[in-house]
């Protein structure tokens, strides 16, 4: 465990705020997380594949496992990557070992396993596989292909697991490139997670202290625009700011986080 740093001791937290480890429960639910969730979730009860797009930290990740706490597991089987970079053997021999195989030797062999195994989930253990592939803006073609060729299992009728790509914006354009097109006509659902606007950071951070054990509101004003501004609404970006700002308070004795703390945080994150 970490020793408890004078800045926590500070401001009576009890425990560190914007912290990565939030329960599903403790998420802040502002409408585009909420609407991330339910597409994500529609897309697992239909099988169908889709794309959640948004620049780094603005909750993709976040999103998906708030949906997945919802399943249950008994019904469904999620098989999350968390990097396709990893893992250089390739999207099948995921599969196949998430659901408890050996992936055979040759490739072709391994696809037409993973295609069983995927089968065998839904008819015999009624469980629906779900796909998800986190950082999929950094799928390589060939395991677009894979996916691709996974997806068309049963003659076209309907894919046998469903599929969540989570990734940065320009995934939407690698798949819209030629030869993905087949792929991308199988997409159902795209949604792309916005930045927070000035009235959900303001509540993104007072929920956050709130989780820490201080609901009343330490940022001024004029502080919170400011962060606002330096973290352009992304809620990591939001929490790493906040977090230098309430230091910055702290080492200075004040109560509250004025202005004056944020243009430190600005000064300390945007330094070179
Ligand atoms: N709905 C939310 N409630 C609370 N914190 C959130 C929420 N969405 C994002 N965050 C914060 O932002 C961080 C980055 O979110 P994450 O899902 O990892 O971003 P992405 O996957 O888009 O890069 C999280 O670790 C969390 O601290
Ligand atoms: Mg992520």
């Amino acid at each position: 465990m970490n020793e408890r740093a004078p800045w926590l001791t500070h401001f009576g937290f009890t425990r560190t705020p914007f912290g990565k480890s939030l329960a599903p429960a403790e998420l802040f639910s502002r409408g585009p997380h909420q609407e991330a969730v339910a597409r994500i979730l529609h897309c697992i009860a239909e099988a169908t594949l889709c794309v959640i797009t948004g620049e780094v930290g603005t909750g993709k990740t976040v999103a998906a496992r708030a949906a997945r706490a919802t399943l249950d597991p008994s019904r469904y089987a999620v098989i999350y990557v968390a990097n396709p970079a990893f893992g250089t053997r390739g999207l099948y021999v995921t599969v196949v070992r998430a659901l408890g195989a050996a992936p055979r030797f040759f490739k072709a062999e391994v696809m037409a396993q993973a295609q069983e195994l995927l089968a065998a989930e839904e008819a015999e253990r009624h469980r629906r596989v779900v796909i998800v592939v986190d950082e999929a803006h950094l799928l390589t073609p060939a395991q677009l292909e894979e996916l691709r060729l996974l997806t068309n299992a049963e003659m076209d009728s309907r894919s046998p697991f469903a599929g969540i790509l989570l990734g940065q914006p320009s995934l939407n354009r690698q798949l819209r490139l030629g030869v993905f097109a087949a792929l991308d006509q199988r997409i159902a659902t795209r949604y792309q997670l916005p930045p927070m606007d000035l009235g959900d950071a303001t509540a993104y951070l007072r929920h956050h202290l709130a989780l820490a054990g201080r609901s009343d509101q330490l940022f001024a004003d004029d502080a919170v625009v400011r962060l606002h501004r330096l973290s352009n609404g992304i809620p990591r970006a939001l929490n790493n700011a906040a977090t230098a700002a309430l230091i910055a308070a702290a080492a200075d004795g004040k109560e509250l986080v004025d202005d004056a703390c944020a243009k430190k945080a600005v000064a300390e994150l945007t330094r070179e």
